[in-house]
């Protein structure tokens, strides 16, 4: 398909239809009346409370609006913005929340969710933990508390001087309901598996532990089940050692090693069976100039990988190379720096299989090159867009370390093989680019998706042993990449989604939450 010069402008013209400006309501110039009430009255707590119009000047409320990683959640605007530290503040906005049943609220922590409306709101009261954000290690440095707006780097940080770490997020903090994929999965599971605690208050505003002796269902439904059980403040993860100095970092290469790299990719997922090593691969094209760039994330739990474990990759010639043993905190903090704030972004996941040998390479050089090709084809795009295709390996390393941990919603099986977590994701610029961003981050994730199914039926996943080898049954959509327009619960194994939907509902009664919050709903 050809997105014509003509269609495009007029696609501008309609972007407000689109879905995703849909959840912006963008028509409204001021709070309902309800809201401002609602916001009045939860300022007569012990809470921060900003309001709008007021809050316009104050830099606090102007971070909870606009500091989002995408800047399309910044067009909303909140009623006000509220900064609870407890549990006990938390409780009191749901209670005067429930007092005002027309008025929409939001959950936010890192505000790194692109999809509008996840932890951004027009017009609604808007939670926010950015005062929330301490880490506590326990008197036998075995678990650590960790409040819903934490950073990564930091806890890493906090948790450097007692010699051990958590299962974070490899970039980003406050990942922990949809999962986490981490440098140390492949040891210890997606980041929710090490969660011992959780703290939350419910859609009626009581506040409980759900762990594995309270409240067991919701515990089980919190792993990586989403924002639709309550609003969690506290986390409570299990520690692990980790040396002083771990190797990592990050190297950048042409193009032009597309294929080289690609084939190291599936090398290393089909061969690696070091659980210390990690490595995450993305390509990239700018279109203003058409560079197309690599740039791969290294680590391993260690100050030097074994020989032969990274040597396909050693072989290539990098542009720049960060690389190098440090602290876990320092590599963290410094692959913050591809977090780039002021642009607009879409993601979608898509899961593929590993195959093995030249099954596997020629999948990965044929999504990619097919995936270059359309974008390059559409000769309409504004300036200023960049597309990435990211292979976020998921080895069988991480089932059994997942499994190993206690497991989870996603019901990952290590029998099932190698796989990855493929992650698209666009940027640009204004948003007369909405409307294109959407429609080609579903074409080329769905011709990805074809192209994997259509080719390579039947093939067994590197690493198979058993199992459905049913495509939609046993490749888990990961949330936490996911677009709005997706459904990543209805993916996970087994009849994990109706156990998940009965659990929401038994929880959230009155639809609280399903009804007045964003987010991937039980429906
Ligand atoms: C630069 C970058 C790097 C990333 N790297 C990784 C990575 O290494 N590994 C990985 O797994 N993922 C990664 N992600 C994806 C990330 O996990 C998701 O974007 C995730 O949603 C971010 O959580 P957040 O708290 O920052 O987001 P937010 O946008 O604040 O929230 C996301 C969702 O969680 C809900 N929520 C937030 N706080 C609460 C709460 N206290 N109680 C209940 N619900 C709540 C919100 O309502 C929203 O639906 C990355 C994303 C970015 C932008
Ligand atoms: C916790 O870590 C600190 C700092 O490394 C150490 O002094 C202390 O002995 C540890 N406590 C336990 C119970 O291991
Ligand atoms: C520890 O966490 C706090 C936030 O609670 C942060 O300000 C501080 O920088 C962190 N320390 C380190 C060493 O990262
Ligand atoms: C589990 O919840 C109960 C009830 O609130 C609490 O007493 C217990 O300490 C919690 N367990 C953990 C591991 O936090
Ligand atoms: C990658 O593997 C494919 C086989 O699937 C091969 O044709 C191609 O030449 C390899 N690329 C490089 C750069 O070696
Ligand atoms: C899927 O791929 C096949 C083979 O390349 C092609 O014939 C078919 O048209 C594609 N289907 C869709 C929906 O793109
Ligand atoms: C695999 O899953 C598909 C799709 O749900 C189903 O039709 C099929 O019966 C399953 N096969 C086995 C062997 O369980």
């Amino acid at each position: 398909m050809h997105i014509s010069s003509a269609i495009f402008s007029l696609l501008s013209l309609c972007i407000f239809a689109t879905p995703i400006q849909a959840q912006a309501a963008t028509s409204a110039t001021a709070p309902s009346p309800q809201a401002s009430a609602a916001c009045l009255e939860i300022s007569t707590g012990s809470a921060e409370t900003q309001i709008w119009p007021a809050g316009l000047t104050n830099p606090d409320y102007e971070d909870a609006k606009n500091h989002y990683y995408s800047a399309a959640n910044a067009d909303l605007t909140p009623a006000c913005a509220v900064f609870p530290t407890s549990a006990t503040e938390v409780s009191f906005v749901v209670k005067v929340l429930l007092k005002y049943p027309t008025v929409p609220f939001a959950m936010k922590s890192g505000g790194h969710s692109p999809n509008v409306g996840f932890s951004s709101t027009n017009w609604g009261v808007l939670i926010t933990f950015s005062k929330d954000a301490a880490t506590a290690i326990s008197a036998n440095n075995a678990t650590a508390e960790v409040g819903p707006g934490a950073r990564w780097g930091q806890v890493i940080g906090n948790l450097t001087a007692y010699n051990v770490a958590v299962v974070g997020g490899r970039l980003v903090g406050g990942l922990l309901l949809g999962g986490g994929l981490s440098f140390l999965s492949a040891q210890y599971g997606l980041a929710c598996d090490s969660v011992v605690n959780y703290e939350i208050v419910l859609a009626d505003g009581s506040i409980v532990n759900a762990n594995a002796t309270s409240f067991t269902d919701l515990f089980w439904a919190l792993k990586g089940g989403g924002n639709q059980f309550g609003i969690v403040t506290k986390f409570t993860l299990k520690t692990y050692p980790i040396p002083p100095m771990v190797w990592g970092g990050t190297r950048t290469y042409s193009g032009l090693d597309a294929s080289a790299l690609l084939n190291a990719t599936q090398n290393f997922i089909q061969n690696n069976n070091d659980p210390k090593a990690a490595v995450i691969v993305t390509g990239s094209l700018a279109i203003e100039n058409l560079a197309e760039l690599f740039v791969l994330f290294y680590f391993y739990d260690g100050p030097t990988p074994p020989a032969g474990i990274f040597d396909e990759f050693d072989a290539i010639v990098p542009i720049a190379d960060q690389v190098s043993t440090q602290s876990y905190a320092d590599i963290v903090n410094t692959n913050d720096q591809f977090n780039i704030y002021g642009l607009r972004y879409i993601y979608r996941a898509e899961t593929i299989p590993n195959l093995p040998g030249t099954s596997g390479t020629d999948l990965y050089n044929a999504i990619y090159n097919n995936w270059l090709a359309y974008i390059i084809s559409q000769d309409t795009l504004l300036p200023g867009f960049t597309f990435s295709l990211g292979f976020q390996p998921l080895q069988a390393l991480t089932a059994a370390a997942a499994v190993a941990a206690g497991g989870d919603v996603l019901g990952l099986d290590p029998g099932n093989g190698d796989r990855n977590w493929l992650i698209f994701t666009i940027s640009w610029e204004t948003a007369a680019g909405d409307a294109v961003a959407d429609s080609l981050a579903t074409i080329l994730a769905n011709d990805v998706v074809n192209h994997s199914k259509t080719h390579y039926a039947g093939v067994r996943n590197t690493r198979y042993k058993e199992g459905n080898l049913s495509y939609e049954e046993y490749d888990p959509i990961y949330s936490n990449d996911a677009m709005y327009s997706q459904s990543p619960y209805s993916t996970f194994a087994g009849n994990n989604y109706a156990r998940l939907k009965a659990i929401q509902k038994k929880y959230d009664p009155n639809r609280f939450l399903a009804t007045r919050t964003g987010g991937f709903k039980y429906t």
